[in-house]
C-alpha cells in the first residue's frame, strides 16, 4: 500500500485532529529523526526553502527551543517572535499581527497563546499557512502529548506491554489548568489506554469523566494503585485567580509525588512531567532526579524529534524519506 503523502491535512490544532494511524506515523518518523539528532552534523535539507514563524505570546523554554531547533535542523528559515519583543507590546492586535504575518507568506506558523482558542483564530486567518498549536491557554498542547506518547512507547517493553491498549496512566495534580492533561487524555484514549485524573477536587475540571473519558480519583492511594505511568502536572500558579489549594506546603504533603506514593504504582511504573517542574511542590526532588524511574529529560529529547517529524509531515514529507534526504 502506498502511504499517503504527509498527514493529508493542513494544521495541527488539537489531538482530536489525529487518528491512531496518524499518531503512529508521526511517532515512527520522530524515531527516525532521533538518528539525525545523534549525528555530529545535525542537519538535513528536508525543509530547505520553507519559512517557519514561531509566534510565542506566552513564556516557553522547551517548546519554543525545540520548534526552533527542529526547523533549523531541517534547513528551514526560522523566525522567532515573542510578544514582549514584538509590536504586540506597542498595542498591535492579534488580528493585525496575523494579517502582517500573512503578507510575508510563511509556510508554517507555530503559535503559543495564553487565550484558549487563539490558534483557531490564526488558522482561520492564515488560509495559506500550516498552523501548529504549541499550547493555547488551558485547552490543548498537542505536541506535548505526541512527545509523551513517543516516550511511553519506548518504555512499553519494560512494562511487558505490546502497545497502548489497557495501559494505565495516572495524570496527577493541577488538571483543571492543564492543557497537557487534556491533550494526553484525548491521545491516550485514541490509542486504547486507560486514563485516570488524580488530584484535589478543586483542581479537577467539571464532569471530567464524561468530558474526557477518564476516571477521577480524589485520593492518591486509589489513583496511583497499580498504574504503569505517573504523569505529574505542574501547579500552575499563573493561571489561578482564587484559592485552589490551602498552601504549597500542604499541597506537597497531600498531593506531591514522593517515593512512598510512587510505591503505590506498578513496580515498573515510570514518572513523567512536561516541565518546568516545581521541586517540593508537585514532585519530590529525589523522584524527579531518579534516572531509573523518571523520564523528564527523555521527554525533552523526544520533543525535538517529534516536532521535526510533525513539521516534516505537515509540509508534505513521507516516512522513510526523511533520512534519505540527508
Ligand atoms: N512542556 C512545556 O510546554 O514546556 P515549556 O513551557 O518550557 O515550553
Amino acid at each position: 500500500m502506498v502511504e499517503p503523502v504527509g498527514l493529508g491535512r493542513k494544521n495541527l490544532l488539537g489531538m482530536a485532529d489525529l487518528t491512531a494511524e496518524e499518531i503512529f506515523r508521526i511517532l515512527d518518523t520522530a524515531a527516525s529523526f532521533r538518528e539525525v539528532n545523534a549525528r555530529d552534523i545535525k542537519k538535513v535539507p528536508t525543509l530547505r526553502g520553507k519559512t517557519i514563524i514561531n509566534l510565542f505570546f506566552e513564556n516557553s523554554t522547551r517548546t519554543r527551543t525545540s520548534f526552533e531547533l527542529a526547523g533549523k535542523r531541517m534547513s528551514a528559515d526560522v523566525i522567532n517572535i515573542s510578544a514582549s519583543s514584538s509590536s504586540v507590546a506597542k498595542g498591535e492586535t492579534l488580528y493585525d499581527t496575523v494579517a502582517t504575518l500573512q503578507a510575508m507568506n510563511p509556510d508554517v506558523v507555530v503559535v503559543r497563546h495564553a487565550q484558549s482558542g487563539a490558534h483557531v483564530f490564526l488558522a482561520r486567518n492564515l488560509p495559506r499557512t500550516v498552523v501548529v498549536n504549541a499550547g493555547d491557554g488551558r485547552h490543548e498542547h498537542p505536541t506535548q502529548a505526541l512527545l509523551d506518547l513517543l516516550t511511553i512507547r519506548d518504555h512499553l517493553p519494560a512494562m511487558k506491554r505490546q502497545g497502548f491498549a489497557g495501559l494505565q496512566v495516572a495524570i496527577c495534580g493541577d488538571v483543571v489548568h492543564s492543557r497537557v492533561a487534556r491533550s494526553n487524555a484525548i491521545a491516550l484514549n485514541t490509542l486504547g489506554a486507560r486514563v485516570r485524573f488524580v488530584g484535589p477536587p478543586t483542581l479537577m475540571p467539571a464532569q471530567a469523566e464524561q468530558a474526557w473519558g477518564v476516571t477521577v480519583h480524589s485520593d492518591m492511594e486509589s489513583g496511583l494503585a497499580g498504574v504503569d505511568v505517573v504523569m505529574v502536572l505542574r501547579l500552575q500558579n499563573e493561571r489561578m485567580n482564587g484559592a485552589f489549594i490551602p498552601s504549597v506546603r500542604e499541597y506537597f504533603e497531600f498531593w506531591g509525588i514522593n517515593r512512598d506514593r510512587l510505591n503505590l504504582a506498578a513496580p515498573h511504573a515510570v514518572v513523567m512531567h512536561p516541565g518546568p517542574i516545581n521541586r517540593g511542590v508537585e514532585i519530590a526532588s529525589d523522584v524527579a532526579d531518579d534516572p531509573k524511574r523518571t523520564l523528564i529529560l527523555e521527554q525533552v529529547a523526544n520533543g525535538l524529534a517529534v516536532r521535526m517529524a510533525l513539521l516534516y509531515r505537515l509540509c508534505g514529507g513521507r516516512h522513510g524519506d526523511e533520512r534519505a534526504a540527508s
